[in-house]
């Protein structure tokens, strides 16, 4: 048992924030632990965010392909259809697998899994109770704060995870809604609301703002838009909510109103999805007994090296401050594990790519073009279309377009924005490019395999200081 031995490290929280960092103090030589309370490791992202999400879209995806394309691609089948079972089993195979190789990954460092809700009841000890009834006292030099989040509840929205759903409802319905009601166009209603909308639901996306993408480059949310509308989503943008509830019915009446004023209209659904943002989760962890400050959106203020105001405690990912990723959480998880080790850690806040996984995919990185004119910079644009790439012509994928943005003066790419096939790994060119402080003309004299889809990134740099040669 661990109670009593003293540790270097204790990891509160197993997601991709918290069991990264306590890998990484692991393998720095630190005595490490690592206390999660949902029963598995991998948090929100493998159990009920990322990855679920991912498997659910890659099949639809194929299913809609299937439906919907195959016979203009030569291909014919008969009897097509979707069993949403077998599809929730091959979604809970990748959960389990992924969530079980972290338990092994910890294992290996030689980190310990602490299976328990924690506690800091003083700034160097962590109360662990456990999941088999057990409690336990951690002794340690320092603890780092890896909650995570949760979603954002919404006053007059009863969720009941059945009909009235959050994301992880809507990663397990048990039958495909006729009908659904997204509210929030942002990555979480997107993603699932194309889920369902590929399966077949008549799908809503009801918006406060007037574009969807929750903050996205203009022209790209227009695009990415249209082309979900071309798939058969329905959006009312600049429309609030204000109530979704059970009728008798067993269905949703959901009221809505445009967010300017006006008049008020009821639609009534098989389910909606309440997808408006998450907020850092830090309930019954102790902070106010320690004195751990939280800012006014109850995030965990740290300073550069995630310290908290407690020298001992520190904090990193979706509990404190900057976009809500996985990949951002494992940045910081590293950096906080090295900062304790070394005295030194990096993340580079400009070069964290964003991928919507929809089809076909969204991603950017660094600044929007409303960023770089806000920031008084003097910029230059590149496009290419996806229209004009043969590789993407070839697999008859063309959809979607590529912005982006350099600095006149140096000519250095300071934002990509990406919508078409393969986006999401297409973007790494362009977090590469960022963080080696890389050019444009760089790029562009950087010879691409053809036909490939990364060549239409190559002549996006291109368009930025020349012609693009194939558009
Ligand atoms: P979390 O993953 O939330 O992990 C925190 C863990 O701490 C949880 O397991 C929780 O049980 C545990 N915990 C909390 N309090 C205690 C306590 N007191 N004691 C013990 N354990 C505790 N991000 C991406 O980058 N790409 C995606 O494709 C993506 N898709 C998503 C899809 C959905 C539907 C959702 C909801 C989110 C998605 N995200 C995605 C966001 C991503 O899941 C989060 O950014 C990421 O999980 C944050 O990691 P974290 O370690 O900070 O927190
Ligand atoms: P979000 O912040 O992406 O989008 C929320 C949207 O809801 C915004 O467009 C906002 O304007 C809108 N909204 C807010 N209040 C509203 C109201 N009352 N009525 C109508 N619309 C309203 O949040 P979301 O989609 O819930 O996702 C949460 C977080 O999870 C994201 O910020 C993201 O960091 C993470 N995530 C990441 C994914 C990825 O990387 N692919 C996938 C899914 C989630």
């Amino acid at each position: 048992s661990p109670a009593g031995s003293e540790y270097d490290v204790v990891v509160i929280g197993g997601g991709p924030g918290g069991y990264v960092a306590a890998i990484k103090a692991a393998q720095l030589g630190l005595k490490t632990a690592c206390v999660e309370g949902r029963g598995a490791l991998g948090g929100t992202c493998l159990n009920v965010g990322c990855i679920p999400s991912k498997s659910l879209l890659h099949n639809s995806h194929l299913y809609h392909v299937a439906h919907d394309e195959f016979k203009t691609r030569g291909i014919e089948v008969t009897g097509l259809k979707v069993n949403l079972q077998q599809m929730m089993k091959q979604k809970e195979k990748s959960v389990s697998g992924l969530t079980r190789g972290v338990e092994f990954l910890l294992k290996k460092n030689k980190a310990d899994y602490i299976k328990g809700w924690g506690q800091i009841t003083k700034s160097n000890e962590v109360v662990v109770s456990g999941l088999d009834g057990a409690k336990s006292t951690l002794k340690t030099k320092n603890i780092i704060i890896a909650t995570g989040s949760e979603p954002s509840p919404f006053p007059g929205v009863d969720v009941d995870e059945k009909v009235i759903v959050t994301s992880t409802g809507a990663l397990s319905l048990e039958k495909i809604p006729e009908t659904m009601i997204v509210i929030g166009g942002g990555v979480i209603g997107l993603e699932l609301g194309s889920v369902w909308s590929r399966l077949g639901a008549k799908t809503t996306v009801v918006e406060y703002a007037d574009a969807v993408g929750a903050g996205m480059d203009a022209d790209m949310a227009k695009l990415f838009q249209k082309t979900l509308q071309k798939q058969g989503m329905n959006f009312k943008l600049g429309t609030k909510v204000i109530s979704a509830k059970k009728n008798s019915a067993g269905k949703v009446d959901v009221v809505v109103e445009p967010a300017k004023g006006g008049a008020r209209e009821t639609l009534t659904v098989d389910v909606c999805l309440l997808s408006i943002g998450r907020r850092p989760f830090t309930q019954n962890l102790g902070l106010d007994a320690v004195g751990v400050k939280v800012d006014g959106k109850g995030r965990v203020i740290t300073d550069a090296e995630f310290k908290t105001n407690v020298a001992s405690i520190r904090a990193i990912g979706d509990v404190i401050a900057g976009p809500m990723l996985a990949h951002k959480s494992e940045e910081e998880g590293i950096a906080a594990a090295e900062y304790i080790k070394t005295g030194h850690g990096h993340v580079n806040y400009n070069a964290i790519p964003s991928v919507i996984y929809t089809h076909p995919e969204v991603a950017w990185v660094g600044l929007n073009e409303a960023e770089a004119k806000a920031a008084g910079i003097d910029y230059k644009i590149g496009t290419f279309p996806f229209a004009a790439n043969s590789r993407a012509k070839t697999i008859d994928d063309a959809d979607g377009s590529i912005k982006v943005i350099t600095d006149k003066k140096t000519d250095k790419i300071i934002g990509a924005h990406i919508i078409g096939p393969g986006a999401g790994e297409m973007i790494a060119e362009a977090v590469l490019a960022i963080e080696y402080g890389a050019s444009s003309e760089d790029i562009a004299r950087t010879c691409h395999a053809h036909p490939t889809l990364s060549e239409a990134f190559k002549e996006a740099c291109m368009a930025t200081y020349d012609k693009a040669i194939h558009f």
